[in-house]
């Protein structure tokens, strides 16, 4: 899991050789969560990853310059190949292109990034990124496999939606999950995240997780529901499993995947969603993320028809159960943290402040929803406990998830 220490890379070096893929910009916030920790990032570029960002947006993110070139008279002044390839505490290469896994693998050594990978006396850290054929073909797992017999690190890929529409492994792991890669290389871990079960901050712990949207019926053809995306609460809940707990995630109907390595139940409306978190109960934390709908209708057995002499239909709004109170709130077999969420379009900190002594939850994370937040991919919190507040700038949902996670770990204390 990512480390909840602000400054967990201070003073240490990394060499970060990108390949030309379209992962390539996601190396970009690569280099900002690395500066961001304290870590010096040097940066090394194949031709092929120049044409997809360029040496300028790296070297103004990483406040160095950034070497493409192995015949450049000036680089070789500077600093050889030989001392830039020493001069690093770790060596990452993301994305690791099937082609750059594939010279690395045969000991070419054709260009800057190739001489480097070979001449260098650290461990390198690779995240893969490429169409998934590429990724399942034998000549790339051979490839990955000698490259492991001869020490190399792997992080990803992850499964997921490619840049060319398929969907399988292949995808780079997330800047944050390599972050996570490194602070273990470096710690000299030699099995990397996913982290292997038992380890982990929340090892031993289990962790129910509701997201997305319910939909509740108002006839065989038509829903009640929201906009939630779910993008949160799945984050959440993978980034629990990252910090090796036992995670159930309970999930209305959404577009994206389950999560790796959490045992996903899916439902759809909020009894069904009430119903599935008192049957993986009990756990140690429960993180109300879900837009459960505030009411249901008595749904009709049948389609109900416009007809044209007709007035419209009423529908009769009945409350649903608060699943978030209900957990807070049970005498027996209360999980020792409960956490919710708090969508508001305005007086954001009040509203919170209110439904943690409503709900009899722990922790409230507060967001305003009127900033464009549902389906984004970030998103700017405020965390409300009775300790006090915590407001977080406005971040990528995964880092929020991340953060929210190493803060829960802090609360728990370390020992199950
Ligand atoms: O009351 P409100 O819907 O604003 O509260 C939001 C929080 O309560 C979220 O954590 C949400 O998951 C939870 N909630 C719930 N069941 C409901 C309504 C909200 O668990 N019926």
């Amino acid at each position: 899991m990512v480390s909840s220490d602000p400054q967990s890379l201070s003073g240490k070096r990394i060499l970060l050789v990108v390949g030309g893929g379209v992962a390539a910009y996601k190396a970009l916030e690569l280099v900002r969560r690395l500066r961001e920790r304290g870590a010096f990032v040097r940066v090394v570029l194949t031709a092929a990853a120049a044409r997809f960002v360029t040496p300028l947006s790296f070297a103004s993110l990483s406040g160095e310059r950034v070497y493409e070139d192995l015949f450049s008279l000036t680089d070789e002044q500077e600093m050889g190949h030989i001392r830039l390839s020493r001069e690093a505490d770790l060596v990452v290469v993301a994305p690791a292109t099937a082609h750059l896994l594939a010279r690395m693998a045969q000991g070419l050594a054709d260009d800057l990034a190739t001489t480097l990978l070979l001449a260098t006396d650290k461990r390198a850290l690779l995240a893969p990124a490429m169409n998934l054929r590429m990724w399942l073909h034998p000549a790339t797992q051979r490839n990955v496999a000698t490259l492991r017999g001869d020490g190399a690190l792997f992080v990803g890929p992850d499964d997921g939606e490619m840049a060319c529409g398929e969907f399988g492994p292949g995808r780079m792991a997330e800047p944050l999950a390599i972050v996570a890669a490194i602070e273990a290389a470096l710690r000299g871990d030699t099995v990397l995240p996913p982290p292997v079960a038992g380890q982990g901050r929340l090892a031993g712990r289990h962790v129910l997780v509701t997201s997305g949207p319910t939909r509740e019926p108002i006839d065989p053809a038509r829903f009640l529901s929201n906009r939630s995306s779910g993008k949160q609460g799945h984050a959440i809940a993978a980034a629990a499993a990252q910090a090796g707990a036992r995670v159930t995630l309970v999930s209305g109907p959404v577009e994206i995947a389950d999560p790796k390595g959490v045992a996903t139940r899916h439902v759809e409306t909020a009894q069904q969603m009430l119903e599935a978190v008192e049957a993986a109960l009990p756990a140690d934390v429960f993180i109300g993320a879900a837009a459960v709908a505030d009411w249901r209708v008595e749904p009709s057995a049948d389609k109900i028809k416009k007809g044209a002499s007709r007035e419209p239909p009423t529908l009769v709004l009945r409350e649903n159960p608060d699943i978030l109170a209900s957990v807070a709130q049970r005498r027996e077999g209360r999980p020792a943290l409960v956490v919710g969420f708090a969508a508001e379009t305005r007086d954001v900190l009040l509203h919170a402040q209110e439904k943690l002594a409503r709900k009899g939850c722990d922790l409230i994370v507060a967001n305003d929803v009127g900033a464009g937040v549902f389906g984004a991919d970030s998103n700017e919190v405020h965390l409300v406990s009775r300790a006090g507040l915590a407001s977080w700038p406005r971040l990528d949902k995964t880092e929020v998830a991340a953060r929210l996670i190493a803060h829960i770990a802090d609360t728990l204390g370390e020992t199950p």
